[in-house]
């Protein structure tokens, strides 16, 4: 049974569009809703509790408007939510994890680092993750304090966002990492940033084409695909700014609706 159903994703605001896009591109066929829960962004600091029932809000939000599938395209609501939801829910749900695992396959230097939130970084989720690939690792687990509020005032360009990068990036510097982790759905859009500041041979790494291919390979094992030709028009919905959320995808060549939700 094809399902020409909407895809829902949700972030604690902007970021997720990181993973919004590789879905897109993996999957142009398929209409997506995306909420940006700006409002209260940042996850990141929050307590667990708090993480949750932000992240079932979100949820309920996105099967209110008919989505077949969810992805919780931030890394602080999957580590600590996805547990819950996948219990109270019978849609499948999609995750993102950092991508310890290959960064720490790969690495010659046996040192990487990894930037995420707070949030992230004190889970259960992540300890075990980390612990089962990076025992003979150097791990240099740095919270990117500040990053997520930059991005969301629009402020990823910012003199500012380079001086808090650099003083957070030199730790690793000084483990000599070859493999940045990008935790946060947020950070991929700091990449030229982060391209200024890393020395060449230090690769850096997000979860983003995984997700898309692992949300691909469950539509397909459900038989959810959408087995229509058309092209729809992604649906962004933000509970504060909806400006922001447009000058970040505008850069895209694609048609695509962005407006207000309170929710
Ligand atoms: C945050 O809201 O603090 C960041 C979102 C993420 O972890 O991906």
């Amino acid at each position: 049974m094809a399902d020409s159903s909407p895809i829902g994703l949700f972030d604690s605001g902007v970021g997720g569009t990181s993973i919004w896009k590789e879905i897109h591109e993996l999957l142009p066929h398929e209409q997506t809703i995306y909420l940006s829960d700006s409002k209260n962004a940042p996850y990141g600091i929050r307590p667990q509790e708090e993480i949750i029932s932000l992240s079932i809000k979100n949820t309920e939000k996105l099967l209110e408007l008919g989505c077949k599938i969810i992805v919780v395209a931030c890394n602080t609501a999957t580590t600590n939510a996805i547990k819950i939801l996948r219990n109270s829910y019978k849609v499948p749900f999609i995750g993102i994890e950092p991508a310890i695992k290959p960064a720490a396959l790969k690495s010659t230097h046996k040192a990487v680092g990894i930037l995420a939130t707070r949030g992230t970084l004190s889970s259960e989720l992540f300890a075990k993750t980390s612990e089962l690939y990076t025992k003979d690792i150097n791990v240099l687990e740095v919270e990117g304090k500040g990053l997520v509020e930059l991005i969301e005032n629009g402020k990823k360009d910012s003199p500012e966002m380079t001086e808090i990068l650099t003083h957070l990036l030199q730790p690793m510097l000084d483990a000599q990492i070859d493999y940045l982790v990008l935790g946060c759905s947020h950070y991929p859009y700091l990449i030229p940033q982060l391209r200024k500041i890393l020395p060449k041979h230090i690769s850096i790494i997000d979860s983003g084409e995984a997700v898309a291919r692992q949300t691909r390979a469950i539509l397909e094992k459900n038989d959810l695909l959408n087995m229509e030709n058309s092209i729809p028009i992604p649906q962004f919905y933000s509970n504060k700014d909806p400006k922001v959320l447009s000058d970040l995808i505008q850069a895209e060549k694609f048609a695509y609706q962005v407006a207000f939700l309170d929710f």
